[in-house]
């Protein structure tokens, strides 16, 4: 049974007042509870986009809605509920005089009761390691603790669907592992708009390229971030994981070495096989983590090698 359509984008057109045409016939939908990567050549309209989807910016044609309502002038209330953007600069996020207000705006709004609220806070702040920051002022914070900032202000208020734009960027390696385990965990709808082709790869399940302003590829990250000639010829480049697992395997195979350090190599390479779901094909990823999410880890032995080998004779030899 499919899902319920929670971002429904219609034919969208976008032009700023200074005339310059965003948006040029935008559509695409995403179910409850996708993880979707948005991806693109800088200037494509990606943040454009984004700030569609909670009303910062209203399309000049076609439209948008978001859960069944759509996105106008007047229900922008409603909208703003379902909706959580942290924008690519944090400093049009954060507006209060410390951490804590910042973070304990969004539930306030609500209308939520103290204790709820302070919970919220200290839980949002924990995700993005600022906890102890609460007194301090946000605009003193670092670029890259203000960026943490910005996205514990979206966390705050538990919205439906989360959208982020660029959230990793200048956040230190921890930092933006906690960030990977949060977004791999969570059961929100999440569009995530980056360049760290190695986070879409990690948690997203689909991917949208937007190219000049319209969606030129729609369909599963496995298949999308694999496809060099289609990320080269959009000013794109596979993700790190991917090319050094690609840079492994010529090793493997092109050069002369010994078997023993041929079986380092391939151990090395098949250390992350890895499935979605106990029924779904494994394939290979590269990345460091720690381990936790299931693999299946698997010794390789040399059958292994042979079968790959017998199998790029055969491709040399046109077979
Ligand atoms: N306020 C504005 N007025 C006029 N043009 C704008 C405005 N904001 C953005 N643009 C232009 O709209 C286009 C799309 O910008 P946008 O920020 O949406 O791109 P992006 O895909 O998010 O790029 P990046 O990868 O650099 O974040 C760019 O050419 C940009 O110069
Ligand atoms: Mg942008």
């Amino acid at each position: 049974m499919s899902k319920r359509i929670i971002i429904d984008v219609d034919n969208v057109c976008f032009s700023y007042p200074d005339g310059h045409e965003v948006l040029k016939g935008l559509s695409c939908r995403i179910e409850e509870g996708e993880k979707v990567a948005l991806i693109g050549p800088n200037g494509a309209g990606k943040s454009t986009f984004m700030s569609h989807l909670n009303g910062v910016q209203l399309p000049v044609s076609g439209r948008i809605a978001v859960d069944g309502i759509e996105v106008r002038k007047d229900t922008l209330k409603q909208i703003r509920r379902k909706v959580g953007i942290v924008f690519q600069d944090p400093d049009d996020q954060l507006f209060c005089p410390t951490v804590f207000d910042d973070v304990a705006f969004g539930p306030l709004n609500l209308g939520l009761p103290p204790e709820e609220i302070e919970a919220r806070v200290r839980e949002a702040l924990a995700v993005v390691g600022l906890q102890g920051f609460e007194a301090r002022s946000s605009f003193h914070l670092s670029f890259g603790e203000r960026k943490r900032l910005a996205l514990a202000t979206v966390l705050s208020y538990q919205p439906e669907i989360l959208v982020f734009d660029e959230p990793s960027t200048n956040m230190d390696p921890l930092n933006r592992r906690n960030l990977i385990s949060w977004l791999k965990e969570t059961d929100r709808t999440v569009l995530l708009c980056t360049h760290d082709l190695d986070i879409a790869l990690e948690v997203c399940d689909r991917c949208l390229l937007l190219v000049d302003g319209k969606i030129a590829a729609d369909g599963p990250a496995g298949d999308i971030l694999y496809n060099r000639k289609l990320l080269e010829s959009n000013k794109l480049e596979l993700p790190l994981a991917l090319m050094t697992h690609e840079l492994l395997h010529n090793i493997l195979h092109h050069q002369d070495m010994e078997e023993g350090e041929r079986l380092i190599i391939g151990r090395f390479l098949h250390a992350h096989r890895h499935a979605h779901g106990p029924d779904s094909d494994h394939h290979v990823h590269v990345h460091t983590h720690d381990l936790d999410h299931a693999h299946l880890h698997e010794e390789v032995d040399d059958a292994h090698f042979k079968e790959i080998r017998d199998k790029e004779q055969r491709e040399l030899k046109g077979e």
